[in-house]
């Protein structure tokens, strides 16, 4: 009783103290805290996760790891199709086809021909921006909307008669390449360049992406995407889609789809709310 007291009140501190120190050690070392809630990602595990990100990129998520996440988390949640990269490298099967398509007609859209079909969140953020377009005095119209592999694989054959391949190839995809048969993208007005500058391109210019819209091939970009400008040709990514694009990207669709594309797996496995079925 005595021996047990003596070593208690002697060695106490220092073995709460030993237990206190171990803690900070684990927490700073082998388990630290996560920057979001819903992820298990330490700073140092981001910072390894973008290396390779282009520079301005690397140096906004150094800069706010929080916002970043946070719209991660949005786009994680949502529907891994809105984000999916489709272009020159990267095919669709030949069978896709979204499960939920539905017809503009229903829905306040002023459209060049009748039928014109899109993905039913599509169509809605498009309902909303149309009615918000119309409060400011544009009324748009919808030219193109989803195209089958069967249809764009006609549309690339009619362009590359009337240009010849090597032109048509810097405007129209080839089947299974084509945003179009994801069923998010829109074509808007002329589907020309002379749509460049109206006033419904401007509008879309500055106020879509605050319905989830984004332009996927813009001026100067055609080494990057493989297309040259097409000033009407938007695609439906999601808000948390758009705010990440122009907050971190800096408008580049193409650099933040390719990002997504290579760490989806790797942000999956450190998102708490990812289901594996995703
Ligand atoms: N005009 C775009 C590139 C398409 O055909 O999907
Ligand atoms: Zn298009």
């Amino acid at each position: 009783m005595k021996y047990r007291n003596s070593v208690s009140n002697a060695t106490l501190p220092y073995i709460l103290g030993g237990i206190l120190a171990l803690l900070c050690a684990c927490t700073q070392k082998g388990n630290p805290a996560p920057l979001h809630p819903h992820f298990t990602l330490s700073m140092n595990q981001l910072l390894d996760l973008i290396q390779n990100t282009p520079r301005e990129t690397g140096v906004k998520i150094k800069d706010n790891p929080q916002q970043f996440l946070e719209l991660l988390d949005g786009i994680l949640h949502s529907d891994r199709e809105l984000v999916l990269l489709v272009d020159k490298r990267h095919p669709l099967p030949k069978e896709y086809e979204p499960k939920d398509l539905v017809s503009l007609d229903s829905y306040e859209i002023r459209t060049s021909r009748p039928a014109l079909l899109l993905r039913k969140k599509a169509a809605q953020a498009l309902s909303q921006m149309a009615k918000e377009a119309k409060k400011e005095g544009i009324e748009l119209l919808v030219s193109s909307a989803y195209r089958s592999f069967q249809y764009q694989s006609t549309v690339y054959k009619r362009v590359v008669q009337e240009l010849g391949q090597e032109v048509a190839d810097r405007e129209s995809a080839k089947p299974g390449h084509s945003q179009h048969q994801l069923g998010t993208a829109v074509d808007f007005g002329s589907i020309s360049d002379s749509f460049t500058g109206t006033p419904m391109e401007r509008w879309l210019r500055t106020r879509a992406w605050e319905f989830g819209f984004s332009l996927s091939y813009p001026e100067g970009k055609e080494a990057e995407t493989g297309y040259r400008h097409e000033s009407w040709h938007y695609r439906f990514l999601g808000k948390d889609a758009t705010q990440l694009e122009r907050e971190f990207f800096f408008g580049n669709q193409q650099r933040m789809l390719e990002f997504l594309h290579i760490h989806w797996e790797t942000l999956q496995k450190v998102h708490r709310f990812s289901s594996s079925s995703h």
